[in-house]
């Protein structure tokens, strides 16, 4: 392995099992829920998911159990961060539960939830008696308006900031809100976003709107490059780039001169990071993605159903990841893909 490699993973992550660009697999994503109760119209528009849709049927989703079992086989294999979603991973019944369970796995040392927020109030001291860690909590304008149209016409600013309180309540710190930003729909609100948390401790970040899934119609022009949007928040307050808080962090993190904390760029489209991506991701029905922008996954449900041993299963996952060699983002403008999985349905 080369020097380059060995500066940038630590040892216990070295002994992990690393994919053909030699990223080993340290956090896994978790859809626990493939419906949502927003339609955001880049994610799920409501002319395709309509109240007909035929969403996945309870037994068709991976029991707590069968995550519990993957997430114990995961950890060994060198996972040690797990993060919720869904669709709306509040929807699924019980959810403090199952984070209870997965927050007392051997190796996992991290475990957030992604959520558009607007259940958050009445599940927030439960989820942390049980062990979450933190939420991260999608909120894309503060402009009434603007919100709705970027939901679907689902929910309401108001009930995303309860939200967001009560998590700061009950102690799921560090908050972070994570804003995609789509060309003349929300970027003139990104001052305001900014405005109303800063010296809060909630940490703002946005992310450049990508192409995933087939259905967003996503055209190049739609993204607003992080670039711009430091730009202008640099206008108005002075800003330091900081370090990654650790190695393949997905957002590039900006302090505030003035102490009044910090901001975050996602720029998947931008500026890929998939070299150092070491994220796989579990659908709610149990398949094993190795991309966010895959067009197939690996069936996990079928093997645990039919019986397959720990061992078996393990092996199963080190022979997926260790021919991975996924890294879309950095090839997107050279070869778009056509089919891909839809956002929702893997979480993000
Ligand atoms: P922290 O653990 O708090 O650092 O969060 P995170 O950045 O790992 O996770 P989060 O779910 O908050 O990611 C924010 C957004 O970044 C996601 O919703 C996606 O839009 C985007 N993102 C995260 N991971 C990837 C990835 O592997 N590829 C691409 N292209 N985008 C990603
Ligand atoms: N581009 C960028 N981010 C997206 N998200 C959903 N669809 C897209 C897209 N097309 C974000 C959500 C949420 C997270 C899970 O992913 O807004 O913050
Ligand atoms: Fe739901 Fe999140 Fe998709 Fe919006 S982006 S429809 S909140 S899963
Ligand atoms: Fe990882 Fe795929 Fe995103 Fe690249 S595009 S960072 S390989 S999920």
């Amino acid at each position: 392995m080369s020097e380059k490699v060995l500066t940038l993973y630590r040892k216990d992550e070295l002994s992990a099992m690393a994919d053909r660009l030699q990223r080993p697999l340290r956090d896994l994503r978790i859809s626990v829920m493939d419906r949502c109760n927003f339609r955001c119209p880049y994610c799920m528009p409501e002319d395709k998911y309509h109240p007909d849709f035929e969403f996945l049927k309870s037994s068709e989703r991976l029991s707590f159990e069968e995550i519990l079992r993957l997430a114990h086989i995961f950890a060994g294999l060198g996972v040690r961060k797990l993060r919720i979603t869904g669709g709306e991973p509040l929807l699924r019944p019980n959810i403090a539960e199952l984070v209870g369970d997965l927050s007392r796995v051997p190796g996992i040392d991290d475990i957030a939830l992604t959520t558009n927020g607007i259940l958050l109030a009445q599940h927030a001291a439960a989820l942390k008696a049980a062990g979450l860690s933190r939420v991260t909590v999608s909120l894309d304008s503060l402009d009434d308006a603007v919100f709705l149209q970027m939901s679907g016409g689902r929910g309401s600013k108001a009930q995303v900031l309860e939200g967001i309180n009560e998590a700061i309540t009950a102690g799921l710190t560090p908050i972070k809100v994570n804003a995609v930003v789509k060309r003349g729909v929300n970027e003139h609100t990104v001052v305001d976003l900014v405005d109303h948390f800063r010296g809060t401790g909630v940490i703002v970040r946005f992310i450049e709107y990508m192409d995933v899934g087939t259905i967003n119609h996503w055209q190049a022009s739609d993204t607003v490059p992080s670039r711009e949007l430091l730009t202008l928040l640099q206008a108005r307050w002075p800003l330091t780039p900081a370090q990654p808080n650790y190695h393949g962090e997905v957002a590039e993190r900006y302090r505030f001169d003035d102490g009044a904390g910090e901001v975050g760029f996602i720029s998947s489209v931008s500026e890929p990071f998939c070299g150092s991506c070491t994220r796989g991701r579990l659908s709610s029905d149990g398949q094993l993605y190795t991309c966010l922008f895959a067009s197939r996954g690996t069936d996990l449900k079928g093997p645990l159903r039919t019986g397959l041993s720990d061992e078996q299963l393990r092996a199963l996952i080190t022979g997926v990841w260790s021919q991975r060699e996924d890294r879309y983002s950095e090839l997107r403008a050279r070869s778009p893909a056509t089919e891909k999985v839809e956002m929702y349905y893997i979480g993000g």
